[in-house]
């Protein structure tokens, strides 16, 4: 698709169970693409906008109902596509978004076992027509994830302090939506050294012919 002649940029998402280690690898793809001469926004959800993050507070803090929760993620979701992510993609910028709809898959459907029906119609309202061109996918398994986690010493959210077969599930239905659909996803072993995970991702670039 173009716009006023130009090419659309490419929308890349990342995901994984918190602390697979997705933060350093986005920093790291961002400066590589900068470098190659891509404009990229680097941003993330829930928040990405000012109403997103305030979205953010109350979702990383505060008790709620799944449906609530659902449907608060699908709120900022609805006003950072607004106002972030189809403005950059429209004009041409690449979008490094840390997490977006299969989130919501992975934790409140595959996590808190929210009706798979209702996520489906959420996005069916909020983002018909957009889906990320790549996702890569940060494996590894939960008791190393909570290791590292522990180890940054900051104070866990609302999700980290899930319980161990919390994040079994979440991985489990990640897993699940990256066999479902090979070509838009990329699994990575997150428990890898961190240049071989930079590597396989820039290798996925190329592969596509990107630059
Ligand atoms: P993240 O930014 O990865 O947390 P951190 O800043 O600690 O690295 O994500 C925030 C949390 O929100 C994470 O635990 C997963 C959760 N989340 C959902 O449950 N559903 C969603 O749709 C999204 C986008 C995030």
């Amino acid at each position: 698709m173009t716009t006023s002649g130009g090419a659309r940029g490419r929308f890349i998402t990342f995901e994984g169970i918190d602390g697979a280690g997705k933060s350093t690898q986005i920093d790291a793809l961002v400066e590589l693409l900068r470098r190659r001469g891509v404009e990229v926004v680097r941003t993330r959800e829930p928040g990405g906008t000012a109403l997103g993050e305030k979205l953010r507070q109350l979702l990383l803090n505060d008790a709620m109902h799944v449906d609530t929760e659902a449907m608060l993620m699908f709120a900022a979701r609805r006003e950072h596509i607004a106002q972030v992510i189809e403005p950059a993609l429209a004009a041409g910028k690449w979008v490094a978004c840390d997490r977006f709809t299969d989130a919501t898959y992975a934790y409140q459907v595959g996590g808190r076992g929210l009706e798979p029906k209702r996520c489906d119609a959420l996005e069916a309202w909020v983002h018909p027509g957009l889906q990320p061109d790549l996702t890569f996918l940060f494996d590894l398994p939960p008791e190393a994830a909570a290791a590292r986690v522990a180890a940054t010493g900051a104070a866990p959210d609302r999700f980290e302090q899930e319980r161990r077969d919390f994040f079994e599930r979440v991985r489990a239905a990640y897993l699940e939506r990256a066999h479902r659909e090979p070509g838009r996803f990329r699994i990575l072993d997150a428990t890898r050294a961190r240049d071989e995970i930079a590597a396989a991702i820039a290798a996925t670039l190329a592969e596509r012919g990107w630059p």
